[in-house]
């Protein structure tokens, strides 16, 4: 199907009926490329981003297509999968040099051999039994921000919440000291974004003056750890797995770890909570079930993670020319691999489009990635995704989407998440 030719949502369907918000958000992804709307929405996506390696594309059709590519490290690599697709403009390049920016890759960037030992030593603080220890201090962060405008009858659930909490939590999760938590989160300015949309130039060099600006706080909070690097946070422990053995991680990686954490735990988050709300409630017999029924709270988390996730895509770099679901990649091809779509395979998931509470293998959905570079942050995300649900249906059953809003989703070729979300409820 061209891509400009109006989209309707019965034109485009071949058996999938997919929600109108989540195409919109596709359309904006075919504008970057030559990929029709039938392709994103009909499969997963090869592609080679414009002025880059040799052009592939192809549908596959199948989340085990997806799988084989994210477990075979030696033909695919994972060095592209933060490269921003816009290139950085003069004066954003001026700036992050201003700051002595130096770019190393993060894990997510790493390849093996390098990426799994990295990976294990820095693991221990990531682990379920630790996401689930913050559960606690969770709530008190969610609940703070909740009384703040729990008595007014309405708010803009983004602005006044789901952007905030989350990154508190990520930033002290990461083990920022409590006296600098509100200078770091004044560096969570939109990295998905400034990754895979088209920021302006001035976006750019604002991001890049945040970027560089973390970094220098983020050298000197590794300085700081080094002198005592007691504490349970993310850096605490990599500064002493690094003291451990220092050859066995890259200096430079610790300071990498915390600026390019935050912005991994913190707007996927909250771009999955805004997408999860917004989905739910706009079916309001499912919102209704889960003020009745807490119970169904994690199975709920799953089924929007799954349907409307916040990272509809996920890339790498094809470095071995491959066969895949009968597809040819050759080498040097840039992949664009449909999360959404995957996500929707009929062969996976009965009824994919249904939001099914009940479904048993809702958590095979591809939002937290699949194989070695699996995300390392998912049970954090998941307890905070949990409580924000839990306290929200608690507190606020009556909430309802402000008739009549535009939600407006920035273009981009992969983060994807509603930048306002009114609500009102009967106030108290
Ligand atoms: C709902 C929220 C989240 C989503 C949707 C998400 C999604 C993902 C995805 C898709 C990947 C794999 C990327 C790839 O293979 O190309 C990933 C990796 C990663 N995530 Fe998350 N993430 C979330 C929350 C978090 C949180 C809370 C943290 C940290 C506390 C975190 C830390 C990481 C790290 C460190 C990696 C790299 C792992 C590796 O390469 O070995 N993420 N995430």
């Amino acid at each position: 199907m061209p891509k400009d030719e109006p989209i309707a949502v019965e034109r485009v369907q071949t058996g999938i009926r997919l929600e109108k918000r989540l195409l919109k958000v596709l359309k904006a992804l075919a504008e970057y490329s030559d990929l029709t709307l039938g392709d994103l929405v009909e499969g997963i996506v090869l592609h080679s981003f414009e002025g880059k390696a040799p052009f592939e594309k192809a549908t596959l059709k199948h989340i085990e297509d997806l799988k084989r590519i994210y477990a075979d490290t030696e033909s695919f690599s994972s060095s592209n999968f933060a490269e921003p697709i816009t290139p950085l403009c003069e004066a954003a390049q001026a700036k992050l040099a201003e700051h002595g920016f130096e770019p190393i890759r993060s894990l997510g960037g790493l390849d093996e051999p390098l990426h799994t030992p990295l990976r294990e030593k820095i693991r221990e603080p990531f682990k379920p039994a630790t996401a689930a220890a913050w559960e606690p201090r969770i709530r008190e962060v969610h609940s703070a921000y909740i009384d703040a405008f729990a008595g007014r009858g309405h708010a803009d659930l983004v602005s006044d919440f789901l952007w905030e909490a989350p990154a508190v939590v990520a930033i002290e999760f990461m083990g920022v000291p409590s006296e600098d938590v509100a200078e770091v989160k004044e560096y969570a300015v939109g990295l998905l974004d400034f990754i895979s949309g088209r920021p302006s130039e001035a976006e750019q060099v604002a991001v890049c003056e945040a970027i560089g600006k973390h970094e220098n706080y983020a050298r000197g909070l590794i300085a700081r750890l080094r002198e005592d690097p007691s504490g349970p946070g993310v850096l605490q422990h990599a500064v002493r797995a690094y003291q451990d053995d220092p050859e066995g991680i890259d200096e430079h990686f610790l300071v990498s770890l915390g600026v390019n954490t935050l912005a991994a735990a913190h707007e996927t988050t909250s771009g999955s909570l805004a997408n999860g709300l917004l989905y739910l409630l706009s079916q309001r017999e499912k919102w209704e079930a889960l003020c009745r029924d807490p119970e169904l709270i994690p199975a709920a988390v799953e089924e929007c993670l799954r349907i409307v996730p916040t990272l509809t895509t996920g890339r790498r770099l094809c470095v071995k020319d491959s066969v895949v679901g009968g597809v040819e990649i050759p080498a040097g091809a840039q992949v664009l691999l449909g999360v959404s779509a995957a996500n929707l395979d009929a062969d996976v998931f009965a009824e994919p489009e249904q939001l099914d509470f009940e479904r048993r293998n809702a958590k095979r959905h591809f939002s937290f990635g699949y194989g070695p570079h699996f995300c390392l942050g998912a049970p954090l995300a998941r307890v905070q995704m949990r409580v924000a649900f839990e306290e929200l249906t608690r507190r606020l059953p009556g909430m309802r989407l402000v008739a009549g809003q535009p939600f407006e989703y920035v273009p981009s070729a992969s983060s994807r998440a509603p930048a306002a979300l009114a609500v009102e409820w009967p106030a108290t």
